[in-house]
């Protein structure tokens, strides 16, 4: 399918945009100096709203759906430090609905981070200390079912967004990222190229991964898990791929080992624990670029990159694109871990 074909499937969805489009594509020439090979980075840490990140191109066709349902409320979930949250909070905000935000977990003493944002932005936060997935002891799909009864006996009607806006719909975003992605990379002149992301629910691999396979692109996305948090992940990914191909009128079979993704290796303790590794990535970006990631995906994300490469996982000189998904609010939220000497001076 051509690039002018897959636009016009995915506008027969509706979208509403919440940001400036294309982002930039950018080299990072000394981190590329000191690799050997070619780096880039996409950034779509630069998205709205509310200082944004991947999950506005998902809400962009999730919200326009609760517009078109007429609802009032839209409710979301995740951890403590969730990006997807605040900026559901943020875009609903904007377009006059009531943002309700579930977390399973105690309310924690202090609001920092994200959850500072979520009250300037007037989200309403409820605390449920127990269930809510996410240890890797339930599918994705469970857990979202389950949180759905819990918000409707809780909130009443609502439009509800899985956790990190991870659906069929959500993840069109990503194919009009993957669009976006490999008409930039042609006019840079930048072929075969490995785009590696972070994968927290997976719906931005998914989302590429389909986009890039319908485009016959020759770009390669790479998934690393930065949190074990779902039981089956690759072979709800690969439903789900195949269900974005499908909706876009092109069904195509994805199978559990079709779906690159690097489970586990790159997660350290836990998810939302930064791991020595991610912290490393963090300052050496930091430092080389002046490229700022974030500890709970970014980071972990860049120290699988940065490995892989290292160990000639990811071939030998084809570019590598990162894909900065955002998530800096999170940095507020871990600042003795970032001052108690972790980072180095
Ligand atoms: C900053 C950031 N990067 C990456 C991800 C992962 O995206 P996905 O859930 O689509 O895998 C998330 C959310 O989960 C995020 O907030």
């Amino acid at each position: 399918m051509n690039a002018a074909e897959l636009t016009e499937r995915l506008d027969a969805y509706p979208r509403l945009p919440l940001a400036e489009y294309p982002t930039p594509l950018e080299p990072l020439p000394r981190l590329s100096r000191e690799l050997g090979r070619e780096v880039y980075i996409k950034r779509d840490d630069d998205l709205g709203p509310g200082l944004g990140g991947n999950k506005t191109r998902k809400l962009e066709y999730l919200l326009a759906e609760a517009k078109q349902r007429r609802a009032r409320k839209v409710v979301t979930y995740g951890g403590l430090q969730s990006n997807h949250a605040r900026i559901t909070a943020a875009a609903a905000c904007r377009l006059g609905l009531e943002p309700h935000l579930f977390y399973f977990e105690h309310r924690p003493a202090r609001a920092a981070g994200n959850l500072l944002l979520n009250r300037l932005t007037g989200a309403r936060m409820h605390f449920i200390p127990f269930g809510g997935g996410g240890d890797g002891s339930m599918t994705l799909e469970t857990t979202n079912r389950l949180v759905r009864l819990v918000a409707l006996a809780l909130v009443g009607r609502h439009y509800f967004i899985p956790v990190g806006g991870h659906s069929w719909r959500g993840c069109l975003g990503y194919v009009r990222a993957a669009l976006e992605i490999d008409a930039q990379a042609r006019g840079m002149g930048i072929e075969d190229a490995w785009i590696v992301t972070a994968a927290g629910t997976g719906g931005t691999l998914a989302g590429l991964l389909a986009g890039l396979t319908l485009l016959g692109s020759r770009l390669r996305p790479l998934g690393i898990d930065v949190g074990k948090l779902w039981k089956g992940f690759p072979v709800s990914l690969a439903r789900l791929t195949g269900e974005i191909c499908a909706r876009l009128g092109e069904p195509r079979a994805f199978a559990p080992g079709d779906i690159p993704l690097i489970e586990g290796v790159y997660v350290g303790e836990r998810y939302g624990a930064p791991s020595p590794a991610c912290l490393d990535a963090l300052q050496r970006l930091a430092r080389l670029e002046g490229v700022l990631l974030d500890p709970v995906y970014t980071g972990k994300a860049f120290a699988g990159l940065l490995d892989l490469a290292a160990r000639g996982q990811l071939g030998t000189d084809e570019p590598i694109i990162f894909l900065h998904t955002g998530g800096l609010p999170a940095l507020f939220a871990f600042e003795e871990r970032l001052l108690e000497g972790q980072v180095s001076r």
